[in-house]
């Protein structure tokens, strides 16, 4: 149930309407003063009454109820407080039928939302700078689907460029069939690594030739980029498989290479090509922005040209209700660029395109490059903290079964969590130590916590039935905890941001712990055993939604 929507039409005030009451309910800053808020201030000059006699008015005429028990005027606001017993029956009744759907709904039944990320580049690296938009955008993946919305989960591949070009060079030059076979992507980089250090004037020129050759539809050029391109997909749809992100489309940069044709003769016929320098461009300074490359001087298009027409196969294709691009900030131009000539270009859906900007990645110890080979591998970070989770884990429960496999959910998900965690358009440094602690704001702890409740549900069982009745306050905030959770959900797709997921599962955990050491569970009496034995199931099944949502499972043991 909607307290705040419930409160707001139960209040009689004339000459305010039920919507402004209702935005106008806050939470109060601490549970004892109520579980709602209605600050008065701001209808005191409409109203031309005091904010003091206001909140009086208001809660004299406030007739509680069952779901609200109390309506208090203190110093212009209204406090209100929900009858705990009546919502716990309430919220537990619901999760406990709705299982793994719990805070899943039908609100987007109907619409498609794409999502573009991970969108790796081939034939290089795989590398930490690439977690952000994997985690974020799978997680987004996920909300959006549980919301009843169709994802489409969207891997712009890119495949297109002159490093092929050198590429190929490089493995004419130094390669060795076998060996790339068998090294892969790693075989791949260093080829790509010693290019940018040893090639001369000669190999660039050779280069620039390969490059053209795969243009041109070379079959030599194609089959070998083409092995390359194979390489780096196995690669990387490997990792993929171990932070558990799938995806609907590798259509990649390569793919529109015979859909930019019509866009640049729509932009031509629509006057909005000018020529620069030899260049065509769309002019975007009225805009207060540089201008938007199309084509170059010789010919060749760019990487705006591929998503101009990359956007409107989706719309095409899709017919999304939202597009969403899950990438760096450092791109923030190149989206608001494309994105104006799309409107200038008429397209009324481009106000439907959205760049879910995120901030940079760094380890503790720097940053990395590619082109000097000093890159942290995504694979590595995972590895890492799999085997960081297996000592801890061992030595925490040295009898634990099937340590290989929980080390691998705390492992992976440390690793999902610490891009997770914060709201996405800070700058992250990832500390292993950080997201593998059991005590801090990690996966790690809300894992934790499941295993402790499901230890309890082993021992204890889920009631049939239970009775709630005069709720200790360490219940209550469970209770509550537990019914936030589809509006956090709900919360999360709307801002973009599944950090508000992973830090509810957080606040959950915290409470659900408090509640745990507080209040005895297997060993209180008769209903109070069964009401607190329905709660731990219910914060149980929360938790772990929370963290299917972000791509993270849950161990039964740990
Ligand atoms: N491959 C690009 C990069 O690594 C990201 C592509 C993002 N998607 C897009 N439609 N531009 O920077």
């Amino acid at each position: 149930m909607d307290h705040k929507k419930y409160i707001a039409h139960k209040i009689k005030a004339e000459g305010l309407s039920e919507e402004e009451i209702c935005s106008a309910i806050a939470l109060p800053p601490n549970p004892e003063m109520g579980d709602y808020a209605l600050p008065c201030f701001k209808f005191a000059k409409a109203l031309r009454k005091s904010p003091v006699v206001i909140a009086l008015d208001i809660a004299a005429n406030f007739s509680s109820d069952d779901v609200i028990e109390r309506a208090e005027a203190v110093n212009g606001y209204v406090n209100f407080t929900v009858n705990k017993a009546a919502l716990a029956r309430e919220v537990i009744d619901e999760v406990l039928a709705s299982g793994e759907r719990y805070g899943s709904s039908e609100e987007g039944a109907g619409r498609t939302v794409c999502i573009d990320y991970s969108s790796v580049n081939i034939a290089k690296p795989f590398h930490i700078g690439h977690l952000s938009t994997t985690a974020i955008g799978s997680a987004l993946y996920k909300i959006f689907n549980f919301l009843g919305y169709r994802a489409v989960g969207i891997n712009h591949l890119g495949d297109y460029g002159t490093q092929f070009g050198k590429l190929i060079c490089a493995y004419k030059h130094w390669g060795d069939r076998d060996e790339v076979q068998k090294g892969g992507i790693h075989a791949i980089n260093d080829l790509y690594v010693r290019f940018n250090s040893e090639a001369d004037e000669e190999m660039e020129r050779e280069a620039r030739e390969y490059f053209r050759l795969i243009e041109s539809g070379d079959r030599e050029a194609n089959e070998l980029f083409d092995w390359f391109k194979e390489l780096t997909l196995e690669y990387v749809k490997g990792i993929y498989r171990q932070l558990n992100v799938t995806f609907d489309s590798y259509a990649g940069e390569r793919f529109y290479t015979d859909k930019m044709g019509p866009v640049i003769d729509e932009l031509r016929e629509k006057g909005l090509l000018k020529e620069s320098e030899g260049a065509q461009i769309v002019d975007l300074e009225p805009y207060g922005m540089p201008p938007c490359l199309i084509l170059r001087s010789d010919g060749a298009s760019l990487y705006a040209t591929r998503d101009l027409a990359a956007a409107i196969y989706r719309k095409k294709t899709y017919d999304f209700y939202k597009c969403l691009y899950v990438v760096a900030y450092q791109q923030n131009l190149h989206f608001k660029q494309f994105f104006k000539v799309l409107e200038l270009m008429g397209k009324e859906w481009a106000k439907d395109l959205v760049h879910v900007a995120y901030g940079m990645v760094s380890l503790e110890d720097g940053a990395m490059s590619t082109r000097k080979g000093k890159v942290v591998w995504l694979e590595d970070v995972i590895s890492r903290c799999r085997e960081k989770a297996y000592k801890i884990i061992s030595e925490k429960n040295p009898a634990l079964e099937n340590k290989e496999n929980v080390a691998e959910k705390v492992g992976v998900g440390a690793v999902i969590f610490g891009a997770l965690y914060n709201s996405k358009i800070k700058d992250i440094v990832f500390s292993y130590d950080k997201v593998l602690s059991f005590e801090g704001e990690t996966s790690v702890y809300v894992q934790y916590t499941c295993a402790r409740a499901n230890s309890v549900i082993e021992k204890g069982g889920v009631p049939a039935s239970y009775v709630a009745s005069d709720l200790l306050p360490q219940e209550a905030e469970v209770v509550k905890a537990v019914a936030s959770f589809p509006q956090a959900v709900k919360d999360a797709a709307e801002k973009y941001e599944p950090s508000i997921v992973a830090r509810y599962a957080v606040d959950l955990a915290q409470k659900f712990n408090k509640f745990y050491f507080d209040c005895k569970i297997l060993t209180a009496e008769g209903d109070k055993r069964d009401f607190r034995l329905a709660l731990t199931a219910a914060a149980l099944t929360a938790l772990r939604n929370a963290l299917t949502l972000l791509g993270i499972g849950v161990p039964e043991k740990m």
